[in-house]
Formats: structure tokens, sequence, C-alpha cells
């Protein structure tokens, strides 16, 4: 039997990448103008990282991890997401130490051990940001506007914002003891996970796929919220307002990670099955505390990627080819060969994207070859063009053709291609 990758993991081809050369760029771009930073953390971590930051009675740590004993028996765990890697780093370098709020982002892949269908993989990949230092609800309403920024730069439409507030450990006890009590008369027709749920954490019932009909009237949290949450709450919003961004109030969101304190949100879009939500985050006052630094509070977002592509794709938005072929060189004959292949070197020396023919095409293959592979200009020299001292220029778009004196020929291309507009270059 020949090897196959293993189940939820996907390849990514060149067509494919360029896809995602494309996202990351986006994603750079916004985080350039945004003022956040790229950090990069390690691939695996302790488990007792996860185990305590992303919480212990969440699907994540209880079934989801990739986990593992290296040769020297320590416990280590794929990470499943980026937060907690990030707030770790933060504590461990000490940025507590900086004067201003850290803003960092990161893009790469994260690990979870799910039912792997259409938009849920194994191994998947995240555009996270994280802004550590500042419990301003202003700077939640950035996250959230970055995010929703990103997906309208990316040409998405009608992706929504649904926002909700978890409030603080205590609203968050009393809202779990009301729960209890409106959940207690069904507790036995609950599924098996939930009834574990009950009293570790009954606000997981609420977003269990199996339970949806017993979660129905369900108290809410915005009615535990106490002042100071209900004023943190009010002010994202105001400042959501102020920026444009609309947002929908969703008091039954609540999202898979435990550490999330006040601000919750999702950004939800149509076009993958029975899967809405292709973002997420929030704020998570104490999570810096609970891993080992001095309490810093913190709010940030991810947002899966592979399912922005598929989003993407359902709503047939293109990508512009990322590494376009600008000149194609055709040499005839071995002498004018020869000087092609020096050509084309120097074309790549100058900055420009060249390419030739390496399968001994006659002319009309290369031609061919250069009009598939989409090249701006094709540069022709033959034996009769080396002798006159000439390459004939063929703008592809127009079918415009000159020659240029060989001597000048890297030098002029140059300089037609740099005043073409940027895309193209
Ligand atoms: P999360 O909601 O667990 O949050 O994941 C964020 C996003 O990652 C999801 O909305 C989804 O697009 C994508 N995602 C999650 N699991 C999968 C999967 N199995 N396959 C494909 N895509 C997936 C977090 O991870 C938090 N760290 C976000 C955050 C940052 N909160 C504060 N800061």
């Amino acid at each position: 039997m020949s090897l196959q990758k293993p189940r939820g993991t996907q390849d990514f081809l060149p067509q494919d990448v360029e896809k995602w050369h494309y996202i990351e760029s986006k994603a750079r771009d916004i985080c350039r103008r945004f003022q956040y930073n790229e950090i990069r953390t390690p691939i695996f971590e302790h488990t007792e990282l996860f185990q305590r930051g992303v919480g212990e009675t969440t699907d994540i740590v209880e079934k989801e991890m990739y986990t593992f004993l290296d040769k020297s028996e320590r416990s280590l765990t794929l990470r499943p997401e980026g937060t907690a890697g990030v707030v770790r780093a933060y504590v461990e370098n000490k940025l507590h130490g900086a004067v201003d709020v850290q803003k960092l982002y990161y893009m790469g892949p994260m690990f979870r051990y799910e039912r792997s269908m259409a938009g849920r993989y194994r191994q998947f990949h995240q555009f996270g940001i994280e802004a550590i230092g500042s419990a301003d609800p202003a700077i939640d309403a950035e996250v959230i506007a970055l995010g929703y920024l990103f997906y309208e730069e990316m040409g998405l439409r009608n992706v929504r914002v649904e926002l909700n507030s978890v409030g603080t450990p205590q609203c968050r006890e009393q809202y779990r003891e009301a729960l209890r009590q409106f959940f207690q008369p069904n507790l036995d027709k609950l599924c098996k996970d939930c009834q574990s749920r009950f009293e570790r954490n009954p606000m997981r019932i609420l977003d269990c796929k199996v339970d949806g009909e017993y979660c129905q009237g369900a108290p809410s949290i915005l009615e535990f919220l106490d002042e100071e949450s209900e004023q943190h709450f009010l002010k994202v919003q105001q400042a959501l307002t102020a920026m444009g961004i609309p947002f929908n109030i969703n008091p039954g969101l609540v999202r898979g990670l435990d550490y999330y304190t006040h601000t919750a949100f999702e950004y939800m879009a149509d076009g993958i099955g029975s899967i809405t939500t292709i973002g997420g985050g929030g704020r998570y006052n104490g999570l810096v505390g609970q891993i080992g630094g001095q309490d810093k509070p913190g709010v940030g977002l991810g947002l899966g990627l592979e399912r922005l592509l598929l989003i993407m794709e359902a709503q047939q938005i293109g990508v512009p080819p990322q590494n376009p072929i600008e000149i194609y060189v055709v040499g005839l004959g071995e002498e004018a060969e020869a000087r092609a292949t020096a050509l084309v070197f120097e074309l790549r020396k100058a900055g420009i994207s060249a390419e030739r023919d390496y399968l001994q095409r006659k002319m009309k293959g290369q031609l061919k070859a250069a009009d598939r592979l989409e090249a701006a200009y094709v540069a022709i020299l033959g034996e009769d063009e080396l002798a006159r001292g000439e390459i004939v220029v063929k703008t592809m778009a127009t079918g415009h053709q000159e020659s240029f004196a060989l001597e000048q020929f890297v030098q002029q291309m140059f300089v037609i291609l740099k005043s073409r507009s940027p895309q193209h270059l």
C-alpha cells in the first residue's frame, strides 16, 4: 500500500501556496498598519501550558491535543492554538517590562485531534494577534476591527461579527449556578458530555451541538454582568460603532477556551456546510498571571486560514498571480541559445522574473509555453537577430513587436517593467 498523508492534513501544491502567499501578505500588511509585530513561538510546548492556559474542562484539552512523551519522558503537546504560547513567550522574555502595550501577531500551523471534515482539520493554520498590557475597551474594538477589515480587504462579503461579554470570573460563577438550576430538571436527558459539563463548566452546554433544544430559554450571561463588566462591554460597542463596524450581540456566544473575560466575539460567514465560524477571539485578563507572569490584561483573535480560503472559493474570489513571468526568452539555434541562457541570468540579476525553455521545444512550442505561463513579454533571439546584434521583444497583451539592441536589452526591459503597475512587477 502506498503511503498517504495523515487524516485531517492537507498538501498545498504551488497553485494553492500562491493563495497562501497572498493571504499572508495581506495579513502582514494589515498588521503593519495597525502596528502589530510578528512573534514566532515553538510549534510544541510543555503540555502543562495548555492545561493551565486553555483550561482543563475545554474540549481542546480534554480530547483534542496531540500530546506525546519525548525521549526524556517530558510531556509535550503540539500547539492547539496560539495564545498560550505567545503569553508564555511574553512572560519568559519579560515583555511586561516594556512601557508600551505589546501588540503581536503570528501565523502558522495549529493541531487539534478533531473529527475531520470540510473546514475542520487536524493540522490547520491561524493568523492571530494578541495585544497584551492594556485593559482599555478601545483595544478590544481595535482587535475586532482588524479582523473585520482583513476579511473585507480579502474581498469577503457578508461577514457577521457576533459579540458577547462573558464578564469577570465572579459574574461567571453566579451565572454557572443559574445555569445549573436551569438545566437540573433535564439533566438526565442531556448527552454524556453535557452531564459531565454540568458540574464542571455548565456554560459549555450552551455550545453543545447535540443538546440545542434544552438550551432554549436558558438565562443570559448579560443579566449577570457587574457594573464594571457592563461598562466595558458598552465601551467596546461604542468604539465599534464609531469605526462603523457592524456587530450583533449574541448572549449565547461561549467560546471553546477557558481564558476569556469580558469581550468574546466570533466572525461568521456562510459557505462551508454547517461550519459558520471563521474566526474568533476575546479578552483574557488573568491569563498572563495564570501562566506565571505579573498579571497583565490581554485581548486577541485567531482567524482560521483554511476557512478563509474555503469562503473565498465559495464567493469566487480570485487571487492575483503572485509570481508572474515577466519575460520569457526564446533562443533558437545553438549559439543564440547559449546567449539566451546568459540573458536570462542577467535579467534575473536585474530583479526581473525571467524564464526559458528547458525541453528543447521548437519556436512554436516555446511561444505556446510562454503564452500558457502568461509571460508579459517574450524575447526572441534567433541566429539572424544574433548576427544583427538585436533581439525581438513581443508584448503579449497587444501583440506589438519591437527590436532592441542586444547590448541594451536588459537595461531597457528593466525600465519598461519598472514603469508598469507594481502588481505586474
Ligand atoms: P478558536 O476559536 O479556538 O480560538 O480558533 C480560532 C479559529 O481557528 C476558528 O474560528 C477557526 O477558524 C480556526 N479553527 C479552529 N479549529 C480548527 C480546525 N480544527 N480546523 C480548521 N480551522 C480551525 C483560538 O484559537 C484563540 N487562540 C483565539 C484567540 C486569540 N483568542 C484570543 N487571542
